[in-house]
Order: C-alpha cells, then sequence, then structure tokens
C-alpha cells in the first residue's frame, strides 16, 4: 500500500493534535474549534470523557463529533469564560495571527477565542506563512448584504468569490477574498469589520492564537505570541 500525501498530511495533524492533549486540565470546560485538525483533535479525547466537565463548541459538526464521544456541551452563555481553546487554521503567521473560516464556522470560532484566557492554535506545517493572504480570506455576511459586502472588499483591493451553496450554521453567506496583499492584518481586520453586512471577517489578528503547535514529519514545533 503506498502512502499519498494525504496520509501523510494526516499523520501530521493527528501529531500536532495529540500534543494539544498535554495542555488540558482535570475539570476544565474547554473551547473546542472546527476542522480536520480539530476532529483529530476530538477523535484523541476518548480518555479524557469524564475528566473534563465540558466543553463550547464551535460549530454544529465539532459539536456532534463531542457528543458522540460523550463529552457534555456547554453554552458559552452559562460560563463566565473559558480558560483555553483549542482550534486549527487556515494560515498562520509568526505573530500567530491567523486566517480562518475555511470550514465556515469562523464567527462561533471567533466568539470562542475572544472568552478564552489561552488560545492554542494546532496546524501542520503547510499552514505556516510568511505573509498571510494566499489562503482566500473567508468573509461571513449577511445574506442580503452580499453584494454591497462585495462591492466594499473590491474596492479594498480584493476579489470576493461566492462561497457557492455553503450557509453557516448562522445562516449566513460566505464571500472568500482573494489576491489581498495582508500586511497589517490588525487594520485590515478592523477595516472589514465596519463594512455594513459583514458579520465576521477570519483574520484573527485582534485576539490572535497564544501558541502555535505545528506538526511536521517527525516533531512538533511550538511558537508562542510575541509580547
Ligand atoms: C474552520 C476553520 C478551521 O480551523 C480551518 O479551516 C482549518 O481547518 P483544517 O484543520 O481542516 O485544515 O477555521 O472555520
Amino acid at each position: 500500500m503506498t502512502t499519498t500525501s494525504q496520509d501523510l498530511q494526516l499523520l501530521k495533524k493527528q501529531r500536532v493534535a495529540a500534543a494539544a492533549l498535554s495542555h488540558l486540565r482535570d475539570g476544565m470546560i474547554l473551547g473546542v474549534g472546527t476542522g480536520s485538525t480539530v476532529n483529530a483533535f476530538i477523535d484523541q479525547l476518548g480518555p479524557w470523557v469524564g475528566r473534563l466537565a465540558g466543553a463550547v463548541s464551535s460549530s454544529d459538526a465539532s459539536t456532534r463529533r463531542l457528543q458522540a464521544l460523550g463529552i457534555p456541551i456547554v453554552d458559552l452563555n452559562d460560563v463566565d469564560g473559558l480558560g483555553l481553546y483549542i482550534d486549527g487554521a487556515d494560515e498562520a503567521n509568526e505573530r500567530l495571527e491567523l486566517i480562518k473560516g475555511g470550514g465556515a464556522a469562523l464567527t462561533r470560532e471567533k466568539i470562542v477565542a475572544a472568552c478564552a484566557e489561552r488560545f492554542i492554535c494546532i496546524v501542520d506545517e503547510s499552514k505556516l506563512v510568511k505573509h498571510l493572504g494566499a489562503f482566500p480570506l473567508p468573509v461571513e455576511v449577511i445574506p442580503m448584504a452580499r453584494r454591497l459586502v462585495a462591492r466594499e472588499l473590491t474596492r479594498l483591493g480584493g476579489r470576493p468569490v461566492h462561497r457557492a451553496g455553503v450557509v453557516t450554521d448562522n445562516g449566513n453567506h460566505l464571500l472568500d477574498v482573494h489576491d489581498l496583499v495582508i500586511e497589517d492584518a490588525l487594520s485590515l481586520e478592523s477595516r472589514i469589520n465596519q463594512i455594513t453586512g459583514v458579520v465576521t471577517v477570519g483574520l484573527f489578528a485582534a485576539r490572535p492564537a497564544d501558541l502555535l503547535l505545528i506538526g511536521g514529519d517527525a516533531a512538533v514545533r511550538e511558537l508562542v505570541r510575541p509580547r
């Protein structure tokens, strides 16, 4: 049987997901993100069933996976904050700023990240980039504002493409913005957030990760957010 590059990538995701387990503590309510790397993490949570008090989930898909394992789902409105949030990313730079939303869960992911004292981002090494933006930037929009927001994003130099057929867990649409040169992620995040009709932009610069775990061929590398 031959090993494909997809198999190798999955191994890296499983490796980095395993490394994140060492940050869990008994009795904690854990914030859980969305995507294939997070799925690899959830799939290794078996020994933590009964030890975690519960999980706040960032998507319906992660909720289903956590429930299937027997981990209680906690409503974010029933807690004052979270100690730890674990999630993946589509791109990460060395400042630990991220592009997220490839899995359409960016809004809830941003909400859970905002509540977390510590955000650990788990990625395979293909996600670490020098400059954010090769991955089209996801923007969740109120459906009736899609063309309005698209025009504004074009003015910012991007090429927005409607992610046809996808409706987010919040009932909204997504624009994936190509060709953006992202030099100042923090100010671009704030600028896009101010466009009427935008629900969330998938730039995580105001609330970047605190720790980036990067799964490689043989090991997991750690990058800590520069202060
Ligand atoms: C979902 C996300 C995911 O974290 C991101 O798309 C990475 O996913 P994967 O681990 O499958 O590569 O932001 O909205």
